[in-house]
């Protein structure tokens, strides 16, 4: 299979080889995916966050919640919003997980919390609506702070990423965390989001798409049958990217970019791309060939990347070893106990094979 356009070629016409080479052209991709799809990630703001309450008596006294508002400051005005913290009791840092999600309650069908902390992670929780509404509201909190007012205007994907990235902020002045496992993970939409918001934030090591499809982990020119194209995308939910992704949605063998541009932006740190095999809309085939064409950024640093096969797996298999994992679930499109297990095997394994993933400033 032919990934094109070439990821391994530099807007100069040079192929990329070493670590330095692809380090500038991650500034590239970065640079054709702002332009072109989500639109520009705006600058970050000054950040203060507050512990609202706080309950000891969470997951069977296991662990602390913290109830938090982080505020963003802007010359203009402060905009606020909530985020859930859950830390497992016991001394030194936790490993994290940030899951960005569809409903307020951190109880939630798609969040297994007591699971979570009983797997020594801290779950930090947002709700995206929080951040921005799900519309072409670009009135709405955060999005009034940034103005749809040119082609690469930020859509709402780069302000939900943006409002992680805000959230990070305050969690690393906490100082509970370990540095070095900073998760993150979203579901649908909300893992197009994740991803996007990992391409951009260094600090974040590991990062966990679940059913993201079209625009998100899934390799848009090799669609199979009953999956999403960028043009549908573009005309049901155009709010979700820059004004100018409407425009060139439509002959997808021209967008200057394909998805495994999108996860190489991650590499060196670590990415699961996790699929459920009776969800065709997300094209579970075309999100592992993603992995397989964004394999060669790794290798450019020095690292394993995708270790897994070509073809696709049975359900409820996977490869976790290299830096980019894939697995693929039985049943529907869902965030289920499954596809968390995946993410935090996955980490898990980084971790005890001391594969070290050094977080970088933003
Ligand atoms: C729609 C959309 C998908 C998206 C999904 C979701 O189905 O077409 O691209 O991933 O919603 O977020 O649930």
């Amino acid at each position: 299979m032919v990934f094109a356009p070439d990821l391994m070629r530099d807007n100069s016409g040079n192929i990329v080889v070493s670590d330095n080479d692809m380090y500038r052209r991650r500034k590239e991709i970065l640079e054709i995916l702002q332009k072109n799809a989500y639109g520009f990630m705006p600058s970050k703001v000054p950040v203060e966050g507050r512990i609202i309450s706080k309950d000891p008596k969470t997951c069977s006294g296991n662990a602390v919640l913290y109830n938090t508002e982080i505020s963003c400051i802007f010359n203009s005005s402060v905009f606020h919003f909530p985020m859930s913290l859950v830390v497992p009791n016991g001394s030194g840092r936790k490993p994290l997980i940030i899951v960005i999600n569809f409903r307020p309650c951190l109880y939630d069908m798609y969040i297994p919390v007591e699971e979570i902390i009983d797997n020594g992670f801290a779950l930090a929780q947002i709700y995206y609506n929080d951040i921005t509404s799900d519309d072409g509201n670009f009135e709405d909190r955060l999005a009034a702070f940034f103005p749809r007012n040119n082609d690469s205007a930020p859509g709402k994907i780069t302000m939900w990423a943006w409002g992680v990235s805000r959230a990070l902020d305050y969690l690393l002045t906490l100082g509970w965390f370990k540095e070095e496992t900073i998760g993150l993970i979203g579901h649908s939409r909300l893992g197009k989001t994740a991803l996007w918001c990992a391409a951009n934030d260094q600090r974040i090591t590991h990062v966990c798409s679940n059913d993201s499809g079209c625009m998100g982990a899934a390799y848009a020119r090799s669609l199979h049958d009953g999956g999403e194209s960028t043009s549908v995308i573009a005309s049901a939910f155009p709010f979700w990217f820059c004004p100018r992704f409407s425009e060139i949605c439509r002959g997808v063998n021209a967008l200057p970019f394909d998805q495994h541009f999108l996860l190489a932006a991650i590499a060196p740190r670590c990415v699961l791309v996790n699929s459920a095999s009776g969800d065709a809309w997300a094209d579970p085939a075309s999100e592992q060939n993603s992995c397989v064409g964004a394999d060669p950024a790794w290798r450019a640093y020095g690292v394993k990347g995708y270790a897994g096969q070509l073809n696709t797996y049975n359900e409820n298999e996977g490869n976790f070893s290299g830096r980019i994992g894939y697995f693929k679930r039985s049943g529907i499109h869902f965030l289920g106990r499954k596809d968390w297990q995946s993410f935090m095997r996955f980490i898990n394994n980084h971790i005890n094979s001391n594969d070290e993933i050094i977080a970088e400033g933003e």
